[in-house]
């Protein structure tokens, strides 16, 4: 059985807020989510920081990169303009503010590992670590929906993590599901496929699930959709549109 909540908020608070943010944090608990999806990257000084680019240029105005850049001064730099004025000096997160905010909000997270290439290893450590030792008691309470799930698109980050810090639950993603999904799935000791609702057949979905595999999808915005692969029997989603499909959504 899933355990998790089913619908989640991708990048913090979707479309309603400057994606991997503490305002997107907050735009998620208005519209009553208590579950959020967003991508944890090493700075150059190997601290985990919220965001999804490698390089700037999106979020981030200006030329360089989080891998170049040490934590304190993606800090101060602003991730919340190019989606709008009144997000201006939004700053990049730490990992661990997200760890506080989640924690002190009853947010439930789903942390993806989004290591920049060549830190894959690095960054999967890094972040089972950090996320172990703020979730102690809660993973001695032994209920999988108190603590967080990992996911990467990365083998060999989800590889580190499960070295460093095995208890934590482990999602693997996968934007089309390539044939020999199990045997990786099992060499990572996963408990989730988490892949892109896009390629996913009601085929698929039966083989994953008979297999005993929780199933993850990313992004479903269209509320149809989303009706039609909880059909198929995918546990659960994480959206864009926290408007439009709310923590209740069937
Ligand atoms: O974790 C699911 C989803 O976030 C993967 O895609 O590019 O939005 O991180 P992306
Ligand atoms: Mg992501």
């Amino acid at each position: 059985m899933w355990p998790y909540p089913k619908i989640v908020a991708h990048r913090g608070g979707g479309t309603l807020a400057p994606e991997n943010t503490v305002a997107g944090l907050r735009a998620g608990v208005a519209y009553g989510f208590r579950a959020v999806e967003f991508d944890v990257m090493l700075s150059r000084d190997g601290i985990g920081m919220v965001v999804h680019d490698p390089a700037f240029g999106r979020t981030i105005a200006g030329q360089g990169s989080v891998a170049q850049t040490d934590a304190v001064d993606l800090a101060a730099m602003d991730a919340g303009s190019w989606f709008g004025a009144e997000f201006r000096d939004e700053p990049v997160p730490f990992f661990t503010q997200f760890i506080d905010y989640c924690k002190a909000q009853r947010i439930w997270m789903n942390v993806e590992i989004k290591p920049a290439d060549g830190f894959e290893a690095e960054t999967g450590a890094w972040v089972a670590k950090i996320t172990r030792d703020n979730y102690a008691a809660e993973l001695a309470g032994g209920d999988p929906a108190g603590y967080p799930l990992l996911s990467s698109f990365s083998f060999d980050a989800l590889a580190a993590a499960r070295d460093a810090a095995p208890e934590l639950p482990r999602g693997y993603l996968l934007d089309k599901i390539p044939a020999d999904w199990q045997a990786q799935a099992k060499q990572l000791g996963a408990v989730a496929i988490h892949t892109n609702q896009k390629h996913l057949t009601p085929a698929l979905a039966a083989q994953i699930k008979a297999a005993g595999y929780g199933l993850f999808c990313y992004t479903v915005n269209d509320p149809a959709r989303g009706r039609e692969i909880l059909s198929w029997g995918v546990d659960g989603f994480c959206t864009d549109r926290i408007d439009l499909i709310g923590p209740a959504f069937t």
